[in-house]
């Protein structure tokens, strides 16, 4: 979920409305918006997009102050009840809520039987707290931070009091918020993305903070009320990085900017002297583990996987990969010298986090590679490397994933150059290559629409094969063909499909393999051979060298460790044609959020 907030003198709806638009990918099953003038409060809420919204909101209400909240279901469907703003018996405090509150209902039962809710949501049980607090006596503000007091659990709150026009409350924690400043207006958003039309300074917030935002200036308290000092910062973002420009969607520009998000990781990455560099700090954790842990969720879980092959060659350093979710409750023996890799895109992901908090506690250390400078998971971990790939907004993930790779493999490089262990070929080179022949694979889009119509139009479901390297590739590819087209797609090692799965090849399924590694091309083939002889439609994407005749596509040649990095490329490629055959919303996937901030 996503909010925002704004207090100034000009019509708020409109700037509420955008910067919910701009949160979208925060989750998109329900928006809503309070304004706030003389006649009182005024909610507006939809079920589904903004632009559903938009269409319900009273063009003729004037109001300078506001909140706004696009949902990512978790207590309660979809739907306009169940969807924020959420209000207080009398209506006189509004509030929207990002996160989620573990006690809620044991709250519900201790202070607030005889109160009548009208949703199922967390988030009603907080402003009916801070109603009943302020009627047995007690300042908004105090009664705020006495219920802020009594959650377990995250949150980033925005509450309007419709006694004090002049004022919003606003509290964080777990979940992400910042608030911006402006001339004369104050604002308040879950990401700075939100409010970049208005302003681009920003205060961060830290857990348990609450800030009273009023028009001209913003008061920073943690939860016993003193006062609390910090700078603002300034949002290195452009606007132009957050718009579709002349892309019909968010995903397919973003494809298209993986060859210069490699180019500048190279460069961001490089000493004077052309050399590839690590922090030192980074390189001594590295060196000091005995093993490495890395965790994440989704596509960051994937690119760790490709991750661990990097390290384990190039720095000979043991690693395990694990999902997030898994691993609190699952925590596999740890080694005497563990470290800690943390892969997020948005840094803000629940689950990895939760690990993280855990990890801290153990006393272990951590490495966050994201794309989001100042996210939580950055903040949080000792060390932060930076994907540098630049916002990314479509729900499936495309050129953070590449970033990750690309990160990774510098990371793996450099630390084994540290420990005696030279790379056979340059790595700055080989990037280089790399970034052409993505290059290359972006300029055939026409194949890959081509592919995609010829072998997913109509399919229920499709597999993905691959050996090595390759098979990890595969699993990227199946999230991202099921993410946004709903074809229910699969991927596997190549000799593992006949151990089972085989069983649901029937007459034309797809199966996508994937061959980029000359010592299991042979295999790979082979594993086609076998599900061809069972009807399958086979789709083979093999690299420049080890191509053979029939092979649907191939891909330009690059070093064999990097071959993840392009093969990638064809797949995310044919899942966007798939989804667009299908009539599917790219950008934002049925029941999907980008950041969830959520375990
Ligand atoms: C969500 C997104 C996925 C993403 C995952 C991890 O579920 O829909 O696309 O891979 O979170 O996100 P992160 O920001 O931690 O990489």
């Amino acid at each position: 979920c996503g909010i925002v907030g704004y207090i100034g003198n000009l019509d708020s709806k409109e700037i509420l409305l955008k910067g919910l638009e701009k949160l979208e990918y925060r989750g998109y099953d329900s928006a809503g918006i309070a304004v706030m003038n003389e006649e009182g409060v005024h909610v507006f809420k939809e079920k589904g997009r903004i632009a559903d919204l938009r269409e319900g909101v009273n063009t003729d209400v004037f109001a300078s102050a506001g909140i706004g909240h696009t949902r990512w279901a978790t207590h309660g469907v979809p739907s306009k009840e169940n969807s924020h703003p959420h209000q207080s018996t009398s209506t006189r405090f509004t509030l929207v809520h990002n996160g989620v509150i573990e006690n809620y209902d044991l709250l519900k039962r201790e202070y607030l039987t005889g109160v009548e809710f009208k949703s199922e949501t967390d988030t009603e049980v907080i402003v009916q707290m801070i109603e009943l607090f302020v009627g047995e006596g007690l300042h908004v503000e105090e009664a705020f931070r006495k219920t802020l007091k009594l959650l377990h659990g995250s949150y980033a709150l925005g509450l309007l009091d419709e006694q004090d026009r002049e004022t919003i409350y606003v509290a964080k924690n777990k979940s992400p918020l910042l608030v911006g400043l402006g001339d004369e207006f104050n604002v308040v958003a879950s990401d700075a993305m939100a409010m970049l039309q208005v302003t681009n300074q920003y205060v961060e917030l830290m857990d348990k903070e609450i800030v009273i935002v009023k028009k001209d200036f913003v008061t920073i308290k943690n939860l016993n009320g003193d006062v609390i000092k910090r700078d603002p910062y300034t949002a290195e973002l452009d606007m132009s990085d957050i718009e579709k420009g002349t892309y019909p969607h968010y995903m397919l520009k973003e494809i298209d900017e993986q060859p210069p998000v490699m180019r500048k990781i190279i460069q961001r990455y490089q000493d004077d002297q052309g050399e590839l560099t690590i922090d030192q700090p980074i390189l001594d954790a590295m060196n000091a583990s005995d093993r490495i842990y890395i965790i994440a969720a989704g596509t960051s879980y994937h690119a760790g996987l490709v991750g661990k092959q990097f390290i384990e060659k190039m720095a000979k350093i043991p690693v395990e990969v694990h999902i997030s979710s898994e691993f609190v409750y699952n925590m596999p023996m740890l080694s005497e010298k563990p470290l800690f890799i943390f892969i997020s895109q948005s840094g803000e992901t629940a689950d990895s986090r939760a690990v993280l908090v855990e990890v801290k506690e153990m006393g272990h250390k951590a490495i966050t590679i994201t794309n989001v400078p100042g996210s939580t998971l950055s903040r949080e971990a000792n060390y932060t490397l930076l994907l540098h790939a630049g916002p990314e907004i479509a729900v499936a993930s495309t050129k953070a994933y590449t970033a990750q790779l690309a990160v990774l493999s510098i990371l793996a490089a450099v630390t084994g150059k540290s420990r005696g262990h030279e790379l056979n070929f340059n790595l700055v080179q080989e990037l280089g290559i790399v970034a052409n022949a993505m290059e290359v694979l972006c300029d055939e889009k026409e194949e890959f629409e081509r592919i995609a119509r010829e072998f997913l139009s109509t399919t229920r479901n499709a597999f993905f094969i691959g050996r090595s390297l390759d098979f990890y590739v595969g699993l990227e590819g199946a999230l991202k063909l099921k993410e946004i087209s709903y074809i229910q797609a699969e991927g596997f090692a190549g000799g593992e499909l006949k151990h089972g799965t085989i069983a649901l090849i029937e007459e034309g399924t797809p199966v996508i393999a994937l061959s980029t590694q000359e010592y299991v091309n042979l295999s790979i083939r082979g594993n086609v051979k076998e599900v061809v002889a069972r009807g399958a439609n086979p789709c083979i994407i093999s690299m420049e060298g080890l191509n053979s005749e029939g092979d649907s596509f191939v891909i330009p040649e690059v070093n064999p460790i990097l071959t993840p990095l392009i093969a990638v490329i064809p797949l995310q490629l044919i899942s966007y044609y798939a989804a667009l055959h299908r009539d599917c919303d790219v950008d934002k996937p049925r029941n999907l959020a980008k950041s969830v901030t959520v375990e």
